[in-house]
């Protein structure tokens, strides 16, 4: 037994191929009702944990905890987990209702039960009219419908999603991320899910572990990754970003810390855990840069020329190039840039806070 109120604790996983490490020791606790996923790029180890997780992969190193038990060595079969992968690996023989009554078969339970629970889980996920087709003659979203139907009809505990939508048209994700989000909230499983895009994660989680080169970069809300990124990649992997590179240069009055740039010296916060030594960089999302001088205290100013204006939808992007011709952007409400011109001089403030800096 361990010490921990996490459903799934993640201790210490690792995963070598030869000499070729896939996925550095990894430290996890996911609470129970979480719906965590993991982000990363292609090769940053994402599968790899999941299937340690699963039992479908051996774990080189570290222990899995379920419940507070070792699950380490168990079996792929014994842990009773639901896994929707990419590809729906529905039974091509059997119907939409047998392939979702079939892990309900496999757990004996009676077959009014069986018949119950199938009509129901079609209905939650609409499918009710398609019970008696094949998968063969239903499209790709209707058949990912089901693999999602065939895992939530058990009522597992423990859900693991591997890019569960990734061979879907972009507006068919966007329907199926809300309908997952509905059914991990309605059947309140613990789960895990694996996406290589930005925007499902935000969509999904309730926290996201940012991994990369086989490592957990940062785990956190949303709103935490977004507003409080940790590392460069952390904040250049989840929405726009504006970077300015520079070296710290002591700490400013007010306990934030100073940075000196080729476009001049701001202010911004630091991680407690970073370095001050080498090359860090000055992140500010899009939406914190105003227009004009700043008024007062507490704000980062810069001169910059104005590039373009860019129209996306609700608002206009500024595409704004800094002194040492580090491109910045900056969104405003279409009504602050009227009057604006390409190739004027424009000054922008931030408020110091708003600025991470990272390493
Ligand atoms: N069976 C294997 N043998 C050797 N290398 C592997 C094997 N499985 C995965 N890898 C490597 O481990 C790394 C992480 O893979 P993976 O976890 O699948 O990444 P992701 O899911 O984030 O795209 C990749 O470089 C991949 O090529
Ligand atoms: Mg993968």
């Amino acid at each position: 037994m361990t010490d921990t109120n996490a459903k799934i604790r993640i201790d210490g996983l690792s995963k070598n191929y030869g000499d070729f490490t896939a996925l550095q020791p990894t430290h996890l606790d996911i609470p129970r009702g979480e719906l965590l996923t993991l982000l990363g790029p292609s090769g940053s180890g994402k599968t790899t944990l999941l299937q340690m997780v699963s039992g479908l992969t051996p774990a080189t190193s570290g222990r899995l905890w379920i419940d507070g038990a070792d699950w380490t060595g168990r079996a792929l079969h014994e842990r009773g987990m639901g896994l929707v992968f990419q590809h729906y690996a529905l039974f091509p023989h059997m119907t939409v209702a047998e392939n979702v009554a079939f892990p309900l078969k496999m757990r004996k339970l009676p077959d009014v039960d069986v018949k119950r629970r199938v009509a129901e889980t079609l209905e939650k996920v609409q499918l009710d009219a398609f019970a008696h087709r094949f998968p063969r003659e239903l499209s790709g979203g209707q058949q990912q419908r089901v693999a999602l139907a065939r895992c939530f009809v058990f009522r597992p505990e423990i859900i693991l999603m591997d890019e569960p939508l990734g061979a879907l048209d972009k507006a068919l994700r966007e329907t199926m991320q809300l309908e997952i989000r509905r059914l991990h909230r309605e059947f309140e499983t613990t789960l895990i899910y694996v996406t290589h895009d930005q925007e499902e994660a935000l969509v999904l989680s309730d926290r996201i572990c940012v991994m990369n080169h086989a490592r957990v970069e940062q785990v956190g809300t949303p709103h935490q990754i977004y507003s409080d990124p940790e590392t460069l990649f952390a904040a250049t992997f989840i929405g726009h970003s504006n970077i300015l590179k520079g070296r710290i240069d002591g700490v400013a009055n007010n306990g934030l810390t100073r940075i000196a740039t080729g476009s001049g010296n701001f202010v911004g916060r630091m991680g407690a855990r970073d370095t001050e030594a080498g090359e860090h960089a000055l992140i500010v999302r899009p939406e914190q840069l105003r227009l004009g001088s700043a008024n007062g205290e507490g704000m980062n100013e810069v001169t910059a020329r104005l590039r373009d204006i860019v129209y996306i939808g609700s608002d206009n992007r500024l595409i704004l190039s800094l002194p040492d011709g580090t491109e910045f952007n900056a969104r405003q409400d279409p009504a602050n840039v009227s009057g604006l011109n390409v190739g004027d001089e424009i000054k922008v403030h931030w408020p110091i806070e708003a600025g991470r800096i990272v390493s």
